[in-house]
């Protein structure tokens, strides 16, 4: 299959958020979706050198935050510098979920979960987490939906 097959599906951006202790951090994703009712699961795919990685891994626990349409400032804040250098989270407000991962105040809706299964994929890998607290946030708020050339330039 050609690369750009499956740059040209549009999908939502979230911000990934987690905490381990009193560190904090979050990273935008695109590759995250809900993959079950009973239990309610989602996925997100994470590539291991991310700080977020390791946060999650030694925390157990995530949240995703779903951005609105004229959030791609935030959305390239939280994705293209690591928390390991830098601390993302200045002047961004945010509030701790009921596991203590950060909800962003200015989200469309947020999802904490547990983790449940990390699976292998390749060069990410996927988390998979229960559903243990969400919450729409604005009503009414469009998503913001990732388009590859959006972020990254040409196809
Ligand atoms: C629009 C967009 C979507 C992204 N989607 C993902 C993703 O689904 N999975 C991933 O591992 N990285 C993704 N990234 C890259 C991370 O957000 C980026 O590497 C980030 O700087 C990692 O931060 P951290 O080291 O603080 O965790 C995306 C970046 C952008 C701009």
């Amino acid at each position: 299959m050609q690369k750009t097959i499956t740059r040209a599906v549009p999908t939502g951006v979230w911000v990934v958020t987690a905490r381990s202790g009193d560190k904090i951090n979050g990273m935008t994703a695109a590759w995250a979706t809900q993959v079950s009712f009973k239990p309610r699961l989602v996925a997100v795919s994470i590539a291991p050198p991310r700080f977020t990685y390791s946060l999650i891994k030694e925390s157990g626990y995530f949240c995703l935050n779903l951005l609105s349409e004229d959030q791609i400032e935030l959305a390239n804040h939280f994705g293209f510098k690591s928390g390991r250098k830098v601390d993302k989270f200045k002047g961004v407000d945010y509030e701790n979920g009921p596991k203590g991962s950060p909800i962003l105040k200015d989200a469309v809706a947020y999802v904490e979960c547990e983790l449940k299964e990390t699976f292998k994929t390749g060069d990410h890998d996927l988390f998979v987490g229960e559903v243990i607290d969400a919450a729409e946030l604005k009503k009414d708020a469009r998503p913001l939906i990732f388009r590859w050339e959006d972020f990254f330039g040409k196809k």
